[in-house]
């Protein structure tokens, strides 16, 4: 393989009212290392070497949106479904910013095999990029999410796993189970796990309630109530990161000849508390998206 691994190569970059730091080399035009920063559009994500340049480029831009149809809107959040083959530029334009803060993904020029979901926070002025992933349009892997990302200023907020409960939307509404594509980097891994625990907690739970076992101090129930392919169904988590994910939480017992899954008071409060903390969550009523055949 004749990867190389290439120094950063951008210092900083302007965009919308952020000034982003890269952490990765990408494949801007090389006339474009040399300066102090890029400036690109946030809405068509073109890129300029001077602010005036852009201001240029922001007279005549029309848009004020990513260049697909809008999907989900949830106040004041709303996701762009983005077709890399009608929208090239702009898929291209979004992977070299992307890839600013991916370090282990190849680029894909070409882009015509993939869709793009674009999270925006939007306001007067328009709907500005938080994070986007991208999937392929037909996976042979089981993967419902190719590449991810949240831009740095929005980092650390929630929107990370909100990208990833909106994958696994889309999968449900397939009717398909899906798991992103390897290798994940730290924060990518780190998302996830969070994500498949508190998600599998969740169901969990919602299967103890409705079983009357709600005023005990610790949960437990036999599997008859809740079976892997019962979570692997309400989650479309593949049911490879279930177990996996079940294996480190600990909570599955083998007891008289049963599985049994048994959920401590301790537990549960860890888990409202961490519950308590994820302030945007996706309503999956909201969502304007069939599958395509
Ligand atoms: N240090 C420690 N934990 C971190 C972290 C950091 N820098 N960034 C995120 N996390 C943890 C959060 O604490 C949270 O877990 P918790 O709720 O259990 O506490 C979980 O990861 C998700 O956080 P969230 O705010 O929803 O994610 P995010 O918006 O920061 O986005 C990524 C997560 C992975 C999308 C983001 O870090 C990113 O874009 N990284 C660069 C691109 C990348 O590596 N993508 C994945 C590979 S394709
Ligand atoms: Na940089």
């Amino acid at each position: 393989q004749d990867i190389v691994t290439r120094m950063r190569n951008i210092d900083l970059i302007v965009l919308g009212k952020y000034r982003i730091k890269p952490w990765y080399f990408s494949p801007y035009p090389e006339e474009l290392t040399e300066l102090d920063s890029v400036y690109i559009c946030e809405f068509c994500l073109k890129y300029f070497k001077t602010c005036l340049c852009l201001q240029r480029h922001l007279e005549k831009c029309r848009l004020r949106h990513p260049p697909g149809n809008e999907i989900y809107r949830k106040n004041p959040l709303s996701f762009f479904e983005i077709d890399g083959r009608k929208n090239k530029k702009y898929a291209q334009n979004l992977c070299l910013l992307a890839k600013l803060f991916l370090d282990h993904k190849t680029l894909y020029y070409d882009t015509d095999p993939f869709l793009f979901y674009i999270l925006c926070e939007y306001d007067d002025r328009g709907f500005h990029i938080v994070g986007y992933f991208s999937k392929e349009k037909e996976s042979n892997d089981d993967n419902n999410v190719a590449c991810i990302l949240t831009l740095p200023p929005y980092q650390r907020k929630g929107y990370g796993k909100l990208l990833i409960e909106f994958s696994y939307e889309l999968s449900k509404l397939e009717n398909k189970t899906g798991s992103p594509e390897k290798p994940l980097s730290d924060l990518g891994l780190l998302s996830y796990r969070s994500y498949w625990c508190q998600t599998i907690m969740e169901v969990i739970i919602d299967a103890a309630n409705s079983n009357d076992n709600s005023n005990s101090s610790s949960l437990s129930f036999d599997p008859p109530s809740i079976s892997l392919n019962d979570i692997v169904e309400k989650t479309s988590i593949n049911p490879k990161d279930l177990t996996a994910t079940l294996n480190t939480m600990n909570i599955i017992y083998y007891s008289k000849g049963q599985h049994v899954i048994v959920v401590t008071k301790k537990m549960l409060d860890n888990f409202k508390a961490s519950m308590s903390k994820r302030k945007y969550r996706i309503d999956a009523k909201l969502l304007n998206w069939h599958p395509k055949d």
